[in-house]
C-alpha cells in the first residue's frame, strides 16, 4: 500500500439554472487538493488547512471532508487505519462552485485509492452526500455527483438514489464570475418558496426536459432555450449584485445562456468557444469592478474526469 497520495477534485456548478437539485456539470478549474498519508494510529487526523483563511476546522469530528472518510471506512470496515489529511483550499468557499463538495471529493477519493479500493468511484457518493448535509444542513448531490464522477450528471432520485451521467455537446465552454460577496448555502435554501404553482412546475419540467434532450441530440440552441428557471432565480438572483445587467451583458456577446451558479454568488455562462468565454469573464469582472465589486473568474469546457491523483 502506498503511504501517501495526493488529489484533486473540481469545482461544479449545480442546478444548470433550471435543475434545482438534481442537474450538475464538473469544470477544470477551480479545485481543491488533499495529501494524505496513512499513520500508525486508527484515527482520522486533520494537520493542516491551507487557502481557508482559518474559516474550516480542523477538529476532524466537524470537517465535512473527515467525517465523510470516516463514514467511508466505516462502510469498508477498515476503522483500523489510520490517516491523516492535509486540505488545500485552491478556490473560494461560499462560491456556489461547490467548494464543500470538491474537498470531500478529494478526501475520499484519495482513501479510497490509498486503500486499494477498486469499485467505482460513483460508489462514493452516499459519504459524499454526508458532508453535504454537514456543510449545509441538506444533503443534496448536484455537486458532490459531477465532482466525483465528472462530466455532466442528472440526479434522477434521491430516495432511492439514482444518477446519471449525461452526455454533453464537444466544445461547450463555460465562464465563470464570482462576485465577492458570501451567499452560504444553507441560507440560500432558505429563502426558496417550498410550494410551486402547477403552472410553474409544467413551465419548469418542460426546460429540464428540454435541456436533458438538447445534451443527447447535441443541439446547442435547444440546451439554450431551455435554461431558465422561473422558480428559483427570481429570488436567489437579489443577493447577487448586477445579476441582470450581467445576464444582458453575457447575452449580447454570444452566450448560449447565462444563470445561477449551484446558490450563488457565482454566476456562469455556457459559449461555444473559449474565446468569447474569456471575453465574457472579462467584460462582466470589469462591470462588478465598475460598481465597486471584486471578482475572481474561471473559463473552462466540462471537465469530463472527476478526482486524479497528482502526487
Ligand atoms: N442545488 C443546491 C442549491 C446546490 O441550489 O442549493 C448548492 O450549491
Amino acid at each position: 500500500m502506498e503511504n501517501s497520495i495526493q488529489v484533486f477534485a473540481p469545482a461544479t456548478v449545480a442546478n444548470v439554472v433550471c435543475g434545482f437539485d438534481v442537474l450538475g456539470f464538473a469544470v477544470n478549474e477551480p479545485g481543491d487538493e488533499v495529501i494524505m498519508r496513512v499513520t500508525d494510529k486508527p484515527s482520522i487526523t486533520i494537520s493542516k488547512i491551507t487557502g481557508d483563511n482559518g474559516r474550516l476546522p480542523l477538529d476532524p469530528a466537524k470537517n465535512t471532508v473527515s467525517v465523510s472518510v470516516q463514514h467511508y471506512l466505516q462502510s469498508i470496515n477498515r476503522t483500523d487505519i489510520g490517516l491523516d489529511i492535509e486540505l488545500h483550499k485552491k478556490m473560494p468557499i461560499g462560491s456556489g462552485l461547490g467548494s464543500s463538495s470538491a474537498s470531500t471529493v478529494a478526501g475520499l477519493f484519495a482513501a479510497k485509492t490509498l486503500l486499494g479500493d477498486e469499485t467505482d468511484a460513483a460508489k462514493l457518493l452516499p459519504f459524499a452526500m454526508k458532508g453535504e448535509e454537514m456543510a449545509c444542513g441538506h444533503g443534496h448531490a448536484d455537486n458532490v455527483a459531477p465532482a466525483l464522477m465528472g462530466g455532466f450528471v442528472l440526479i434522477r432520485s434521491y430516495e432511492p438514489l439514482d444518477v446519471i451521467r449525461l452526455p454533453h455537446p464537444k466544445g461547450l465552454y463555460c465562464a465563470i464570475v464570482f462576485p465577492d460577496v458570501d451567499v452560504p448555502t444553507r441560507e440560500a435554501r432558505q429563502i426558496i418558496r417550498d410550494k410551486i404553482y402547477m403552472k410553474d412546475a409544467v413551465t419548469q419540467w418542460g426546460n429540464i426536459a428540454g435541456l436533458v434532450s438538447g445534451l443527447f441530440m447535441n443541439d446547442i440552441g435547444l440546451i439554450g432555450r431551455s435554461m431558465k428557471d422561473i422558480l428559483v432565480e427570481p429570488v436567489r438572483s437579489m443577493l447577487i449584485p448586477d445579476f441582470y445587467k450581467m445576464r444582458e451583458i453575457a447575452m449580447e456577446m454570444g452566450a448560449v445562456s447565462f444563470g445561477i451558479s449551484g446558490s450563488g454568488p457565482s454566476v456562469f455562462a455556457f459559449t461555444k468557444s473559449e474565446e468569447t468565454a474569456k471575453q465574457i469573464a472579462q467584460k462582466l469582472q470589469k462591470n462588478l469592478a465598475a460598481a465597486g465589486i471584486g471578482s475572481n473568474t474561471y473559463v473552462s469546457d466540462i471537465n469530463n474526469q472527476g478526482p486524479k491523483v497528482i502526487g
